[in-house]
């Protein structure tokens, strides 16, 4: 079942109906200034940072879900509604949702009184906009109270939720003429704050939370809705909102407009005030006079389209696979961008308190968004490495605002370092410049410190090789990509988190997923090195990949079973082998080490893969483990915490779908490879969403696996690394267009399905024309403007800026 469609044309998700088997989201902003917000006009506003500056409030957690957002109030004689459904929960005439890129718009409907909300953050400005448009569609004048409502969090969104003892004593507003300033702790040491504006006077207003509900009412009831009034209330310390209320009158078939700003300004430390306790509002006047008139913010919005449009212009597919497209052209990269912006922070499902920038997360995500925004790909390298340890070893994640990294999510994940390397050599196929390797980039962000890029990544991989175990593969240290396989933590403490828990580790636990990663990025840092000239360090790595490619080949890879083995844990015992009672197989090790073509001449990769598809496969992908653990194994921790069947413990989990997706690749073998891909891939699962449950445009991280009730039902959308793998798995994998130290590469895998599949993409300020002619010959042939080639290689001609290319399959 369907609960809305795609507008490809428009690029949008149109959601037909307020009631989603959850909030759908969309995110807003692609700069500093980010919004969540459902379609219900839920969700939250902050500044670069979700847990430092946060803007308005949000409550997760809540009865009924979702009700903290931006929300509009009509009183209609009486009829009490929300535009967006909520918080009001009346019965609408008519609805729908557009989720478009980086902006949503509402359109809705209910006795004769048609509202459109167009929300979005414009390009280079910190603020939301929202333009009402209200029209009367009847014959007879309308008159009505219209009222807006935001709530302001104190912006330390933790100390917000938790130290009441203070902050209910805070609370400071300040009035001028249609603008709510929300300056709460600005009279000490902040030195910013929020505005709510609405370009029309309006009747009334609110500050305080408690005066416009009322003592015991919800958001869905305001006493000041109910009785078409406002207080005009000024906060003094409880819980400031920004609240307008309008008194309407539209006469047939009116329309009026009313633009509503939800703004933030800094100010530096000797402009912070205009005159004693009156706060310095001209940053906040010049956004509002920029974005007042209907004209600038249409131009802001056309700014924005235009922005994506250049954006996604870097890769655009047409083939005769409607979802594939879809996926290919719209959702997947913007996904992808949207975890540049947000790594693992904010979601409907990560608090924006929990978690930073992850180091392992953000290096992977930047794969799937350097063909976009290669100038800030460069900055997240930088930022990334400059947590680093000297050792190699890292944190494991910083938080944006301060680009410092901490311990709150532990450290000691030995597969950290080797992602910078994925992330880097990335980086340099797609731009071709090698001289960010030079950058001097400090360790633990220490002044003094610094090291070149490429050392850094010279010392991510020694770090491998100084940590190698008694079968000569790496230690696990904490965990790996896998960070529920927790072979050294030992975790009997209720509530303890097994990602900061004492790591116990006695230098026995290995995994065979880590080796996997150092033989494919050793094998693409010594094609670098060597690229570079750098002949000494590529033959001192060249010698370790060798090295530990034996020892997967001899300890790695279960003969019986004829999969790759997971690991070993502290005991020396096998993870993942066909002697384990449970989780016998797991999903990462297949798809990494056939990839990294471990033991291809012995066939070992193509044995992997016949045995996730046996073993591994159901109706939505391949799980992560087979069978799940049924109980908890002090010795391998957060995995076996988890019901069968969910989350790291068997379910599906989409991003390393596309790990095995790209290694079916690797063997040639095309089938597979789109089989896969479109059991998890959003669009052509969309018709099961009331399984599914979460949004169907973009990936979520699992979905429940065959051993769990909730068979089928997705978890965590949005912010996954299943974005940009399934977008490497699309454009790398199976179109095969692969972007090489010395060029472009044109390699597909293509599935009967396709016919024929036209490519426009942008690479190194070149421009390719690619046309696939997929006749299913098994042989590929290959012309370059007009030149028969014989390398799927093709290389840049400096005098050369167009290149039209068609391939025979
Ligand atoms: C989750 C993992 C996540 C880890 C770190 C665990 O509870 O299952 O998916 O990577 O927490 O946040
Ligand atoms: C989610 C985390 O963000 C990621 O870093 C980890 O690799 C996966 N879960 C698997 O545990």
């Amino acid at each position: 079942m369907k609960f809305g469609h795609f507008d490809d044309k428009s690029r949008e998700y149109v959601i037909e109906t307020p009631h989603t088997p959850l909030p759908w989201i969309n995110y807003l902003g692609v700069n500093d200034f980010h919004s969540l917000i459902s379609n219900t006009c839920g969700g939250y506003s902050f500044y670069k940072d979700a847990k430092l500056r946060r803007i308005t409030r949000y409550r997760y957690n809540n009865v009924p879900r979702d009700i903290s957002g931006r929300f509009f109030y009509i009183n209609d004689k009486g009829t009490i509604w929300s535009p967006a459904y909520l918080p009001c929960k009346t019965a609408l005439d008519s609805y729908t949702c557009r989720h478009g890129l980086s902006y949503s718009i509402f359109e809705s409907s209910k006795n004769g009184l048609a509202l459109k909300i167009t929300c979005f953050v414009p390009l280079n400005d910190n603020c939301e906009i929202n333009k009402v448009e209200l029209t009367n569609t009847t014959g007879r004048e309308k008159k009505f109270s219209f009222y807006s409502a935001v709530e302001f969090c104190l912006y330390n969104a933790i100390d917000d939720a938790n130290n009441y003892q203070r902050n209910l004593n805070l609370a400071e507003v300040e009035i001028d003429n249609n603008t709510i300033y929300h300056k709460t702790e600005y009279r000490e040491r902040r030195n910013h704050y929020a505005f709510y504006y609405s370009s029309r006077k309006h009747d009334g207003f609110d500050t305080s939370r408690d005066e416009f509900l009322g003592l015991e009412n919800g958001w869905d009831q305001p006493v000041c809705v109910l009785k078409k009034t406002s207080k005009d209330s000024i906060v003094h310390d409880y819980y400031p909102i920004g609240c307008h209320r309008f008194e309407l009158t539209l006469k047939p078939h009116e329309s009026k407009t009313i633009i509503f700003i939800l703004g933030y300004v800094e100010n530096p430390e000797d402009k912070k005030w205009e005159s004693k306790d009156v706060i310095n509002k001209v940053k906040a006047k010049a956004i509002i006079e920029k974005y007042k008139s209907v004209k600038n913010v249409d131009k802001a919005l056309n700014d924005l389209k235009k922005y994506w449009d250049g954006l996604l212009d870097a890769f655009n597919v047409k083939s005769n696979i409607v979802k594939f497209d879809r996926m290919a052209n719209i959702w997947n990269q913007y996904q992808c961008m949207n975890t540049y912006l947000m790594s693992r922070s904010a979601s409907y499902y990560e608090t924006g308190t929990g978690r930073g920038m992850g180091f392992r997360d953000s290096c992977q995500d930047l794969l799937g968004f350097v063909h976009l925004i290669p100038d800030k790909a460069k900055e997240r390298i930088i930022d990334i490495a400059s947590i680093q340890f000297t050792d190699g070893s890292t944190y494991h994640q910083y938080q944006p605002l301060t680009k410092c990294g901490n311990a709150d999510v532990g450290s000691g994940f030995n597969d950290d370092p080797l992602w910078l390397v994925a992330a880097t050599v990335a980086y340099i196929k797609e731009t071709g410049d090698t001289k960010i390797l030079d950058i001097p980039t400090p360790f633990d962000n220490k002044k003094g410190s610094e090291k070149s890029l490429y050392d850094h990544l010279l010392i991510s991989l020694n770090h491998t090789i100084d940590n190698l175990g008694p079968h000569g593969l790496p230690l696990i240290g904490r965990a790996d990509w896998n960070d529920c396989l927790n072979l050294n933590c030992f975790s009997k403490t209720d509530g303890e988190s097994f990602q900061t828990v004492e790591n116990n580790d006695t230098h026995i636990a290995e995994s065979v997923f880590i080796a996997g990663m150092f033989v494919k990025y050793g094998k693409e840092f010594v094609e670098l090195a060597n690229h570079l000239g750098k002949k000494d360090d590529a033959k001192h790595i060249q010698e370790y990949v060798d090295s530990i490619e034996k020892a997967t080949i001899k300890y790695g890879f279960d003969y019986d079973g004829g999969w790759f083995k997971r690991a070993y844990d502290a005991y020396g015992h096998e993870v993942g082998s066909s002697k384990c009672e449970e989780g016998k197989i797991f999903i990462e090790p297949q798809g990494f080490c056939t990839m990294a073509g471990i033991g291809k001449d012995l066939g070992l990769g193509k044995k992997a893969l016949e045995a996730s598809k046996k073993y591994l496969y159901d109706d939505w992908g391949a799980e992560l483990l087979n069978p799940p653990y049924s109980s908890y194994h002090l010795e391998l921790g957060e995995i076996s915490s988890y019901p069968e069947g969910v989350k790291e413990n068997g379910a599906v989990f989409n991003h390393n779908n596309p790990w095995l997706t790209l290694a079916f690749c690797e063997e040639g073998e095309a089938e597979d490879a789109f089989d896969l891909y479109k059991r998890n891939a959003p669009s052509f699962i969309e018709d099961k969403s009331e399984i599914h449950k979460t949004e169907p445009y973009v990936y979520s991280q699992m979905i429940a696996g065959r051993y769990s009730p909730c068979y089928g039902q997705a978890k965590n959308s949005w912010l996954t690394g299943s974005a940009t793998w399934s977008f490497v798995a699309l454009s790398e994998g199976i179109l095969g267009i692969k972007p090489q130290f010395d060029g472009l590469e044109i390699k597909p895998c293509l599935s009967k399905e396709f016919k024929e599949v036209k490519i426009k993409r942008k690479f190194r300020n070149c421009s390719f024309d690619i046309d696939i002619i997929n006749k299913g010959t098994g042989n590929e042939t290959l012309t370059v403007n007009g030149k028969k080639q014989t390398s799927s290689l093709i290389k840049l001609d400096k005098d050369v800026k167009n290149y039209s290319v068609i391939v025979n399959l």
